[in-house]
């Protein structure tokens, strides 16, 4: 990620207003999304942005309701906004995951060609590693989103008998591959220009060597990108090692879904780790989200860490940003970057994951204190 900026002379245009859709899920979803809907607020106030929020009920307890996840037309309606922000959903103790997790976010990230899943991890001064000597941690795990091991193919028979089976099928296409590898190069040029791609071809030698081809295919298109191939196994060490020595890298879905966790856990904790599924192209809009789940265990007690929460929605601003090349929204996004990083640097409020006393609401106040300068 860029260095933190300091904060531009506010220019009021007739603005454009963003519209952005919010959906606060279950257990801690709602906790954390109330602190980044107050920084984006905070945020919108001193950089003069239009941020109209509309709230979804959409999860568990709608469903237990309902009979659904989201209304029939649901898709239809999230497709108005420009952005999507997403707390999270899961309520295993009342329903099983994948109701939600196939009702909701594989369709959306499915149907809205979110085909790039974004995890940036950082170390931030004041917050410490579980690692001895981490160095700097700066990273970011483009996450291919579509297809791989998360598509629902398969199948289960004879179930429960002695001899049941299951089969999960998993699907790598030249497009998928060729789309997510291009933009972690273009990434990584924007960046540190070095990718690291994950692959495990010796084991699975249809599916990872199709990635492996097409990931030195797309390299030569880049030849001032430097690259390195790793097995996903030697990865995981890798990034205990020598994690500074990653800037992009760019896996299949599985593989990023766990690397990413492991990354989040070396630079102080899924508390920390904002997600973004992206759609490239902006045909549709983008879902924001911090990488953890609902986390139930904590729910309800204001322990949860709202600053993975409040960094995906300075994701979702430096995205807009992006894509209306709307300087003063990145501004927006850069300054609750640099406002998170006070805090932390700070240390004085924290939430418990962290070693703090300080409760959910707290965190976000501090970081709104810290945006407003
Ligand atoms: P989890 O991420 O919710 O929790 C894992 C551990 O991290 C727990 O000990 C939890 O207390 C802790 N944790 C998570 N977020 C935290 C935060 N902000 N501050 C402090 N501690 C935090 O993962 P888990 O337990 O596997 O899943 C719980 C539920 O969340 C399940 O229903 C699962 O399906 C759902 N889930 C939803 C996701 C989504 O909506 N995008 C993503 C991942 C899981
Ligand atoms: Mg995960």
């Amino acid at each position: 990620m860029e260095p933190p900026a300091t904060a531009p002379p506010v220019e009021y245009h007739p603005s454009q207003s963003y519209r952005i859709a919010l959906i606060p899920g279950d257990n801690i979803g709602p906790e954390v999304t109330a602190e980044a809907r107050k920084v984006l607020e905070a945020a919108a106030r001193r950089f003069g942005l239009l941020l109209a929020f509309e709230t979804f009920p959409w999860g568990a307890q709608h469903y237990l309701d309902t009979g659904a996840v989201m209304p029939e037309d649901g898709l239809e309606r999230l497709r108005r906004f420009d952005a999507i922000y997403l707390g999270a959903m899961g309520d295993p103790a009342r329903l099983p995951d994948r109701v939600l997790s196939w009702g909701f976010t594989q369709r959306v990230r499915k149907r809205f060609r979110q085909y790039v899943n974004l995890r940036p991890v950082r170390l931030w001064p004041g917050v410490r590693s579980p690692l001895a000597a981490p160095g700097e941690i700066d990273l970011v795990v483009v996450r291919e989103n579509a297809e791989g091991e998360y598509t629902n193919i398969g199948g289960a028979l004879y179930m429960e008998q002695p001899e049941e089976l299951a089969i999960q099928t998993s699907v790598y296409t030249r497009q998928g591959i060729e789309r997510v590898v291009r933009y972690a190069f273009d990434l990584a040029r924007r960046r540190r220009r070095h990718v690291t791609s994950i692959s495990k071809a010796n084991a699975l030698p249809f599916g990872m060597a199709l990635w492996d081809r097409i990931f030195a295919e797309v390299a030569e298109r880049y030849p001032d990108v430097e690259t390195r191939r790793l097995n996903v196994d030697a990865a995981a060490m890798f990034l205990i090692h020598r994690p500074s020595e990653v800037d992009v890298l760019v896996c299949a879905n599985l593989f990023g879904d766990i690397l990413s966790d492991e990354a989040a856990a070396i630079a102080g904790g899924i508390g920390l780790a904002p997600g973004a599924n992206i759609n490239p192209e902006g045909d549709y809009p983008s879902m924001f989200e911090p990488i953890h789940g609902s986390a139930p265990d904590i729910a309800g007690r204001g322990m949860a860490n709202p600053i993975a929460a409040v960094l995906a929605a300075a994701l979702l601003l430096r995205h807009l940003g992006a894509t209306a090349a709307d300087t003063r929204t990145t501004h927006a996004a850069q300054a609750i970057e640099a406002a998170v990083g006070a805090v932390l640097r700070r240390g004085a409020v924290r939430t418990p994951d962290l070693g703090g006393h300080s409760t959910t609401r707290e965190v976000g106040d501090a970081i709104c204190a810290a945006l407003a300068g």
